[in-house]
């Protein structure tokens, strides 16, 4: 299978703002992702689930009590019963009202603008899910992209394998939480094989790290840095992708504070 050759960013490291700008406001929100893109980010980063009645929502948590007044699993919900729920709320008031968007929503909200990452979520919960996506995903390669503007990632890589065989355009990559013996030579020989990056968290990444991925033919991400100072030591390091909250503390944009 082909992979899709990712662009690099115009000055180093994509930018990508972790559930929008979700230091700022309440994490996958259009608020949030508007937020985003005050900061010119390259990337919003969403987090991808199944409702009910099999449509694909963007939330992070597979129950519904931290972010929104709704109870329960989100599986359990149909799309119409949670988007009557309130999904800004519980971060400050300013933001009630705010709703659980569908992915299209998210994509038409995003695209004009930036690109999107997309993590798939859960997705042992959802066994169609990378079907729904890559059919959703397909409908508008076909009619707007000529670059790629989506990439999808997962820490399953069984999920982002299944995605790939059936999307193929769309890169994707592999989310790496800590582990203390590190990635080995073999494992990422055989991600290289369909995943155009690597996603990292950032207690793992460094230059012997980062320049082991790239050596693979792979782009090295890292995620979620909310430190401004260890922003700019991976963009020195040129990492090819950094995930923040705060997407003000990326290097270009501090004259914007
Ligand atoms: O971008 C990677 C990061 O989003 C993975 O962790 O829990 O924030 O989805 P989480
Ligand atoms: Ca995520």
């Amino acid at each position: 299978r082909k992979k899709q050759p990712l662009l690099p960013s115009t000055y180093g490291s994509f930018k990508i703002g972790h559930r929008g700008a979700c230091g700022h406001r309440p994490e996958n929100t259009i608020a949030s992702f508007k937020k985003a893109l005050e900061y010119q980010v390259d990337f919003i980063e969403i987090d991808i689930q199944m409702s009910f009645d099999g449509k694909i929502v963007v939330f992070h948590d597979s129950t519904l009590e931290r972010t929104t007044n709704g109870k329960g699993r989100v599986r359990d919900f149909t799309y119409e019963e949670l988007a009557k729920l309130d999904a800004g709320g519980w971060y400050d008031e300013r933001f009630k009202g705010e709703r659980i968007p569908l992915l299209s929503t998210a994509l038409d909200e995003i695209l004009p603008f930036s690109g999107i990452l997309i993590e798939i979520k859960h997705p042992e919960h959802y066994p169609e899910i990378e079907l729904v996506l890559a059919h959703e995903l397909k409908n508008r390669l076909q009619v707007s992209f000529a670059s790629p503007k989506v990439m999808v990632q997962s820490f399953n890589i069984t999920s982002i394998k299944k995605f790939h065989e059936l999307l193929p355009e769309v890169p994707v990559g592999i989310l790496i939480k800590h582990t203390p013996k590190g990635i080995s030579n073999k494992a990422l020989r055989n991600y290289s094989q369909f995943a155009s990056f690597i996603n990292p968290k950032r207690t793992m990444m460094n230059e012997k790290l980062k320049q082991r991925i790239q050596a693979c033919g792979m782009m090295a991400f890292t995620w979620t840095v909310n430190n401004q100072k260890q922003i700019h030591s991976f963009e020195k390091m040129k990492l090819d992708g950094i995930a923040t909250d705060f997407p003000e503390y990326f290097s270009l944009n501090e004259k914007n504070n």
